[in-house]
């Protein structure tokens, strides 16, 4: 049976691919803050699966209840097959509103929480020849306005994935970032914003929505299976990707007449 760690994974998105990979007959630890839920998708899991799902109280900021985790997944998997970082955090504001404090708090969680998480589990997935999936968002590729930490803490999830992918290729293991735009979730209930214009906006982005998270979890399960680095769920953002990558002159134009349109209104 394989060994699967998910972060964040009683809620969301972490939430869509515990059920996912619990289906396709993975053990799943669910690591998260939130211990009622955790502890209720867990046996819920496995009492319909009959993998061994179970909870662990996680917070990703915390280097010591990661190693207790490697411990704890040691002694009962002997090994991991694949980590997923998903647990994360938003924040909004202008970079002169956004507190100091609040920028720091979207850092430490969504950038330093992955790289703890690389850091205690990456011996484990070297030994299992294993796969490693980081999740981003689309705000790690395409950088809007009012989003600077949160864009900040995303990029440097895809520069860490980036980084892994040519540094554990010769242990065979695969690294897959999956970085998608907005989609509903309970990620708005902890966000940090200056302004609560932006948190009405980003609800009807949510909302808007053409993919939901047991979408974007499949399509990470196909994704990192047929090793797949970057993993974006949306036609329309790929090719805000590719417009980006191709041709930068016409995406700055795209990007400054967006906004000046958004402030004029
Ligand atoms: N929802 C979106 O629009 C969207 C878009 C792009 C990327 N993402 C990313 O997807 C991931 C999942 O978010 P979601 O939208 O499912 O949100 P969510 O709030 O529904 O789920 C996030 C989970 O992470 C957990 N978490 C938060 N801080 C933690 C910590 N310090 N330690 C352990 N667990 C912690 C929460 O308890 C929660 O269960 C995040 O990394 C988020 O940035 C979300």
């Amino acid at each position: 049976m394989k060994r699967i760690l998910i972060t964040g994974a009683a809620s969301g998105l972490g939430l869509a691919l515990a059920k996912k990979y619990a289906g396709e007959g993975w053990a799943v630890c669910i690591a998260d803050l939130q211990d009622k839920e955790g502890q209720k998708i867990a046996s819920q899991l496995k009492s319909q699966h009959g993998s061994d799902c179970f909870f662990q109280h996680l917070d990703i900021t915390n280097e010591d209840q990661w190693q207790a985790l490697v411990n704890i997944i040691s002694e009962r998997w002997s090994g991991l097959d694949a980590l997923i970082n998903n647990a994360g955090v938003a924040s909004g504001g202008t970079i002169d509103t956004l507190s100091l404090k609040d920028f720091q708090w979207t850092v430490d969680i969504n950038l330093m929480g992955a790289v703890k998480g690389c850091y205690y589990f990456v011996p484990l997935l070297k030994e299992s020849s294993g796969a490693l999936i980081n999740v981003a968002s689309m705000a790690g590729l395409i950088h809007m306005r009012n989003m600077s930490a949160y864009a900040v803490s995303k990029a440097g999830v895809v520069a860490l994935s980036e980084t892994l992918l040519s540094e554990l290729d010769p242990f065979g293991v695969k690294v897959s970032v999956v970085c998608p735009a907005s989609f509903p979730s309970n990620l708005l209930k902890t966000i940090r914003s200056s302004s609560s214009g932006g948190v009405n906006t980003a609800k009807k982005l949510m909302n808007r929505s053409p993919v939901n998270a047991d979408d974007i979890a499949s399509m990470v399960y196909d994704g990192s299976r047929k090793g797949k680095h970057i993993i974006i769920p949306t036609r329309r953002e790929s090719l805000l990707w590719k417009l980006k990558r191709y041709f930068p002159g016409l995406y700055y134009i795209f990007m400054k007449k967006l906004v000046h349109k958004i402030v004029s209104k």
